[in-house]
């Protein structure tokens, strides 16, 4: 399989056996990396870091991987670029293409991401848009792997704010065959064109759906994921959403009425007494940690196979 200049823009962009060479390139470079054999495949090679936004996993994960390869990672705050100035991202795209073998980018507006692609002549990888997250959702797929020694038939239950990062599970749920079903208060629910979007990737629809309560939500559910109920950007909006996202949290009484072996998934950062309690988040059913140290192996693998 070549995935060799390919972007890494949403899931959709993949299909099954892509997605399965990607966690099994993961999978091998973490168990190497355990084992402290080490792999210089991006030996010369670079990377360059736009971030938009803050970040702790993505731009760590990245930089830290990109060095375990033997590469260089740039991380380039918006602030400090000439994007920050007006600098259109048709410009910086073909400029960057010049120095660098891939660039990876997170911000806000999605489009900026596709035009970013568009005009690069090197890799694009989305670190996060407000529409999807589909470098976290890798790393998520390859926890759920590691969890379940499965992904097909897994039952995940997304319980909060229909946004990037549903989206992306929505997407990575149906190309892989798991059952994903969010729980979101009205007026918060996913895009329905992104809803739709994986609906016809899966192999039934009804596998990708969208209910209002948790509990409805979380019958049956192996994995139970929740993210913040304010993404980067909605700041302003948080007091308004704390009370629509109310009832819309994993807590000891809902995970007890999710199966006996689930395991419970968040992207972090984490809102401790909001979208999770701390001792869900602290508890023995919590693969928090794990999931985010699988960020570093998906990333790797997503740099070995695109660079
Ligand atoms: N989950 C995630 O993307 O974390 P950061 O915002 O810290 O990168
Ligand atoms: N939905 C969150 C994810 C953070 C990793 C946000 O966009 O801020």
């Amino acid at each position: 399989m070549n995935l060799k200049g390919r972007d890494y823009l949403t899931l959709a962009d993949f299909n099954c056996e892509e997605i399965w060479c990607l966690l099994e390139l993961a999978q091998d470079l973490k168990q190497k990396q355990k084992a402290g054999i080490s792999h210089q495949r991006l030996k010369g090679k670079t990377l360059a870091m736009i971030f938009q936004k803050a970040s702790t996993r993505t731009r760590v994960s990245f930089e830290t991987g990109m060095f375990h390869l033997g590469g260089l990672a740039m991380f380039l705050s918006g602030n400090d670029l000439q994007i920050g100035r007006g600098e259109p991202i048709e410009d910086t795209a073909r400029v960057l293409s010049r120095y660098v073998d891939g660039i990876l980018i997170r911000t806000f507006s999605h489009q900026e991401v596709l035009d970013l692609a568009k005009y690069a002549d090197v890799p694009v990888i989305n670190g996060l848009t407000d529409e999807f997250h589909p470098t976290q959702a890798l790393a998520d797929l390859l926890t759920i792997w590691e969890y379940f020694g499965t992904l097909a038939g897994i039952k995940l239950a997304y319980i909060g704010d229909g946004n990037n990062m549903v989206h992306s599970l929505m997407l990575a749920g149906a190309i892989m065959g798991l059952e994903v079903t969010a729980a979101c208060p009205e007026g918060y629910e996913p895009n329905p064109e992104v809803v739709a979007k994986a609906q016809s990737l899966a192999s039934q629809p009804e596998k990708i759906k969208v209910v209002r309560e948790p509990q409805e939500a979380v019958q049956g559910a192996q994995v139970l994921y929740t993210d913040v109920w304010a993404s980067m950007g909605q700041e302003g909006e948080a007091a308004e959403r704390r009370q629509a996202f109310a009832n819309y949290q994993i807590n000891t009484e809902l995970l007890s009425q999710a199966e006996k072996e689930a395991i419970v998934m968040h992207c972090l950062p984490a809102h401790r007494g909001e979208e999770i309690t701390a001792e869900v988040l602290e508890g023995p059913q919590s693969v928090v940690f794990d999931e985010a140290e699988n960020r570093l192996h998906a990333h790797k693998a997503i740099l070995a196979a695109l660079f």
